[in-house]
C-alpha cells in the first residue's frame, strides 16, 4: 500500500510503500540504516542483509545522498525514533540516482548554503522551520476566522506609499510611475470601512539599505484593520493574536521544536495580557541601563530594543512614540499632541520588534494638516481621504512580520532561514 511517512502510525505491522529521497545513511556488512525523508517527514529504514535479496541489499549499500526511492517495507513501532516509527525494508527500487550532491552532512559555510538554497530547503532544520513557519499561517487564518475577520487583499502594485518614501521600489505601470507595496495599511482601511473587521496576508518590499539579521528585503505582513476598535482595544487583539500562534506551534509542531532544540518553557507563558510601557518609560529605562546615546524624540535601534525586552519574558509593547518619528496616519494622543497612539510590539529574546501598529487619524482636518507636513500630494492620496469625508469612524489596525516572528518562534538567528527563498540587500538568487 502506498502511503507516507506522516502516515505510517496508521499501519503498523503492516507492509506499505512510501516514495522518498536518501538523506543520509550508514551500513555494516550485514545491516544498512537509511534515513528516508518524503517532505512529509523522516523515517529510518532498516535493511537486513539476511532477509532481503542480494540486489536490495546492494543498493541500500551503494545509493548516495538524495537519491529517490521507492522503499517498501513493514511498519514497526520505535520508541527511540523521533517519529516513533521506523520501517523494515524488503524492497528498495532506485527512481534516480543523485550524483555528487552539494549539501554533504559536513558542515558548510552561510554562502555556500544561500546559494544552494534550493536543495538546502530539503534539510532537517530548515524543514522544521518552514513547517513552523506553515503553522503560524495556519493559526493566524485560524484565530481571525474565530473571530469575524473578513480576508482581504490590498494590491501589490500601488500609485503612493503607505510607510515613507525612502524604501520605495520604483517600476513602471505602462506610461505611469508605480511602486511595489510596502504594506497594505491603507487599503485595508478602506476594506474595514466596508468590511468592519479585516485582515490580509501578502508580500511587502522595502529597498531598505540594511544588512542585518531582522531585515529582508521581500517580507510577509499580516495585516488586520478594525473600525470602532481604539487603540487599547488593537492591543488586546494583538496580544490575543500572538498568544494564539504561540501556543499552536507549541501545540501542534512538538518534532520540529525538537530538531531545532527550542527551549519550549521560554514559550510556554507567552499568555496575553503582555506587559506595557511607553515611550517616555522606555527613554528612561535605557538611560539607567547606561544608554547615553538615545535622547527623547529619536527613534530606538536594535540594541536599545534588546535591552527593553531583556526586563521581560514575554513580549513587551512599548506605547505613545513622539508623532515626528512615526508614520503620517497615526493619531495624536488627544491629551498630549506630541505623542501617537501606537505601539511596537518587541518580542523577548533579542528577536526584535514584531508588530507595528497604531489608532488611525479619523478627522478630515488634521489629514490635511499632516498631507502637507509630509508633502503627500493631495490628488494621490485623495481616496484614502475619502475614508474621513464620508462616514469616518475610530479605527485601528496593526502589522505583524511573519519572518521575525517565525525567527522568535522558532528560536532561529537570522531571519533569511525562515523564508523559503529570501530576498536580501546583494541576494536574488536562486
Ligand atoms: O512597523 P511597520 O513598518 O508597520 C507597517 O508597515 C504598518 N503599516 C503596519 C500596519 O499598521 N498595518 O512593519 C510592520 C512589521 C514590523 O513590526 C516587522 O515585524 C516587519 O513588519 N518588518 C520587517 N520584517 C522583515 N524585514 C523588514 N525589512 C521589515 N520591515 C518591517
Ligand atoms: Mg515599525
Amino acid at each position: 500500500m502506498k502511503t507516507t511517512i506522516a502516515e505510517v502510525g496508521k499501519h503498523v505491522g503492516q507492509e506499505v510503500t512510501v516514495g522518498a529521497w536518501l538523506a543520509n545513511k550508514r551500513s555494516s556488512g550485514k545491516i544498512a540504516f537509511l534515513q528516508l525523508r518524503d517532505g512529509t517527514g523522516f523515517i529510518q529504514g532498516v535493511v537486513p542483509k539476511n532477509d532481503v535479496e542480494e540486489e536490495t541489499f546492494q543498493l541500500a549499500k551503494d545509493v548516495t545522498q538524495e537519491s529517490s526511492l521507492y522503499v517498501t517495507g513493514v511498519v514497526r513501532e520505535d520508541e527511540r525514533s523521533p517519529s516513533g516509527y521506523e520501517l523494515t525494508v524488503s524492497k528498495l527500487e532506485l527512481i534516480h540516482e543523485a550524483v555528487d550532491y552539494p549539501i554533504t552532512p559536513k558542515e558548510h559555510g552561510t554562502e555556500f548554503l544561500m546559494d544552494h538554497r534550493h536543495l538546502w530547503l530539503r534539510s532537517r532544520k530548515q524543514h522544521a522551520i518552514m513547517k513552523i513557519r506553515n503553522e503560524i499561517i495556519r493559526a493566524t487564518y485560524e484565530f481571525f476566522n474565530n473571530e469575524g475577520y473578513v480576508k482581504v487583499d490590498p494590491p501589490i502594485l500601488t500609485a503612493n506609499s503607505a510607510e515613507g518614501t525612502t524604501n520605495l521600489f520604483h517600476t513602471t505601470y505602462f506610461d505611469e510611475d508605480a511602486f511595489l507595496s510596502q504594506s497594505g495599511q491603507l487599503y485595508m482601511e478602506a476594506a474595514a470601512m466596508a468590511l468592519g473587521k479585516v485582515f490580509s496576508f501578502g508580500p511587502t518590499f522595502r529597498a531598505e539599505k540594511s544588512k542585518t539579521r531582522r531585515h529582508l528585503i521581500e517580507f510577509w505582513m499580516i495585516e488586520p484593520e478594525m473600525a470602532f476598535m481604539d487603540h487599547e482595544d488593537s492591543l488586546k487583539v494583538q496580544e490575543e493574536y500572538v498568544s494564539h500562534v504561540v501556543q499552536s506551534v507549541l501545540n501542534n509542531c512538538t518534532q520540529e521544536l525538537d530538531v531545532l532544540e527550542r527551549d519550549r518553557s521560554k514559550l510556554e507563558n507567552i499568555q496575553a495580557p503582555f506587559p506595557r510601557i511607553t515611550y517616555d518609560e522606555a527613554v528612561e529605562l535605557l538611560h539607567k541601563e547606561g544608554f547615553d546615546d538615545i535622547e527623547w524624540g529619536e527613534d530606538f535601534g536594535a540594541p536599545h530594543e534588546t535591552a527593553i525586552a531583556e526586563k521581560y519574558d514575554k513580549p513587551v509593547f512599548i506605547t505613545h512614540y513622539p508623532t515626528d518619528i512615526k508614520a503620517f496616519y497615526m493619531k495624536p494622543d488627544p491629551e498630549r499632541e506630541e505623542v501617537v497612539l501606537c505601539a511596537d510590539l518587541i518580542a523577548p529574546e533579542g528577536y526584535g520588534e514584531i508588530i507595528g501598529g497604531s489608532e488611525r487619524i479619523d478627522d478630515e482636518e488634521l489629514l490635511k494638516q499632516r498631507y502637507d507636513e509630509h508633502n503627500l500630494s493631495e490628488e494621490a492620496y485623495k481616496w484614502y481621504m475619502d475614508l474621513r469625508t464620508y462616514g469616518s469612524v475610530p479605527h485601528s489596525g496593526f502589522g505583524l512580520g511573519l519572518e521575525r516572528t517565525v525567527a522568535w518562534i522558532a528560536g532561529v538567528e537570522h531571519v533569511r532561514e525562515t523564508i523559503p527563498f529570501p530576498r536580501l540587500l546583494n541576494r536574488l538568487y536562486p
